[in-house]
């Protein structure tokens, strides 16, 4: 008789149960069932061969077992999932563990407070594109025709002629002036490219910050201010940081400067960090050409100003002591982790 046989079927599977405590059990007893060539699918196979009668009450019975198997199946799934409750494995008073995220690239850092120490002091920002036309790159900038910053070695020209990586961040200057008129207080960051072979202190891309202030009445005593104060406040901790201007040449800017701060290592005397001349160059800068001004059809009797540009590759390295420019693009994480 099948309701015999199920009332067997119901007793064992309850013992069996009864008896189960963890996951694994519970799934054989599951399988063996409830599966596809379980004890409940052979026993719905068998009823073919009874009786229309038999089929009838067997049928009921076979359904009602089945439903009993798979209700008291449930339960305990759920049972065994609370014993294994967040409390069980989570220990909320262990320490998290620390992500690996490393912080801001230290160029990026770099960057953003050059951009801040200048936006405090009143500058704007401005930007323009890394595709530059050699009028804005050089011709405006009144570079010579056949001066060797021109050069196919060291400027990476496009298909046209005409058209090239910027080499710096200047043609902002010249872009700027054109479309607004003076008095001029802006800062240009961004990145450049040279046809430079990638060495301890070489990249051909690279990042440069261009300062530019033009108004009534400015002087290079400004420029000597401006770029001081900011030398202090980059590299601040250093308290003390000295600053020199030595005479130097840019075709853009008359007179033109080049700024270095004293090194911090040996104070002045010269060791190998500063290749002995107690001295580091920072940036170049000078009193805006007025043939640049002409070029920009800004009145050079009316206007004056200074320009200055520096490079954040080395700005970074002097600030944290880093001394093969490399490290900056191969994205080591232990180099990245320390910033
Ligand atoms: N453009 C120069 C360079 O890439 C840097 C520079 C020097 C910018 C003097 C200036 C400046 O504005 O006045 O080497």
């Amino acid at each position: 008789m099948i309701a015999d046989e199920c009332k067997k079927i119901k007793n064992n599977f309850i013992d069996e149960i009864k008896n189960c405590s963890e996951a694994k059990c519970l799934s054989d007893i599951k399988i063996r069932y409830l599966g596809r060539k379980g004890i409940v699918s052979s026993l719905f196979k068998s009823i073919s061969s009874l009786t229309q009668e038999e089929r009838k009450t067997g049928g009921r019975e076979l359904n009602l077992l089945k439903e009993h198997i798979e209700k008291t199946v449930r339960e305990k799934e759920s049972e065994l999932r609370q014993k294994v409750s967040p409390a069980s494995f989570f220990d909320p008073t262990l320490t998290g563990e620390k992500t690996d995220i490393p912080g801001n690239h230290p160029l990026k850092a770099v960057m953003n407070s050059i951009i801040y120490i200048f936006t405090a002091m009143g500058f704007g920002i401005a930007y323009g594109p890394e595709i530059e036309e050699n009028y804005y790159n050089f011709t405006a900038l009144n570079f010579p025709e056949n001066h060797p910053a021109r050069d196919m070695h060291d400027t990476l020209y496009l298909k046209e002629k005409d058209t090239l990586l910027r080499t710096h961040t200047s043609p902002v200057q010249i872009r700027t002036m054109e479309k607004h008129a003076p008095p001029y207080k802006f800062i240009a960051p961004g990145k450049c490219y040279r046809r430079d072979t990638i060495d301890a202190s070489h990249s051909p891309v690279f990042h440069q910050v261009e300062g530019f202030m033009v108004d009534r009445d400015i002087s290079f005593a400004d420029l000597k201010g401006v770029l001081d104060e900011f030398a202090r406040r980059i590299f601040e901790g250093s308290q003390d940081i000295k600053t020199r201007f030595r005479p130097s040449f840019f075709p853009f800017t008359e007179p033109s400067a080049e700024m270095d701060i004293m090194c911090s290592i040996c104070r002045g005397k010269g060791c190998s960090s500063c290749s002995g001349k107690g001295w580091l160059e920072i940036l170049g800068a000078g009193m805006v050409d007025p043939e640049v001004f002409r070029y920009c059809k800004v009145d050079p009797d009316k206007w004056q100003g200074f320009a200055f540009g520096m490079g954040v590759e080395r700005i970074a390295m002097l600030k944290y002591g880093i001394s093969d420019m490399r490290l900056f693009f191969q994205n080591d994480l232990r180099f990245l982790r320390q910033f």
